[in-house]
């Protein structure tokens, strides 16, 4: 898969952490920046990969900032993103089995980088299951 990264200064270290693993797991990784621990606003950054994934330049993509919060809720305001923010592998796997999360975030200050990898991996494994699920998808986008 292609997948979009993006962080805020707070999570630079382990968006190359997790870029690594990714690529390690055979996937093409797109770094959205930032590229140093220069201190900058995670709403930038939410916006760039959820762009990308929206607009399909991207399978998937993955947000770190402190705790994960501000920048799942910056990208979940682009239409057609579901981000999720989760510190364990479970709802991570849960999201895209029944929410087709196409975001997944995650706290630079909350999680250590081997549950940082386990919560990706869980993520990545995942499939959508579709049928009921997808109905409640169409009544959260409203239609
Ligand atoms: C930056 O200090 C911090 O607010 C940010 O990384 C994130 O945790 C916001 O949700």
């Amino acid at each position: 898969m292609k997948i979009a990264i993006g962080s805020d200064h707070v999570a630079v270290e382990l968006k190359s952490v997790i870029s690594a693993y990714l690529e390690e797991l055979g996937h093409e990784v797109v770094d959205y920046g930032p590229q140093t621990a220069e201190p900058t606003d995670y709403p930038k950054y939410g916006k760039l990969v959820a762009e990308a994934v929206a607009g399909k330049q991207a399978d998937a993509g993955i947000l770190i900032c402190g705790t994960g919060v501000g920048i799942s809720i910056s990208a979940n305001k682009v239409k057609g993103i579901r981000a999720v923010v989760c510190s364990e592998p479970y709802s991570a796997q849960l999201s895209k089995q029944h929410n087709n999360t196409n975001i997944l975030a995650f706290g630079a200050r909350v999680v250590g980088s081997e549950l940082a990898k386990m919560i990706v991996k869980a993520w990545l494994d995942a499939e959508f299951e579709g049928e009921r699920h997808a109905d409640r998808i169409a009544m959260i986008e409203g239609t």
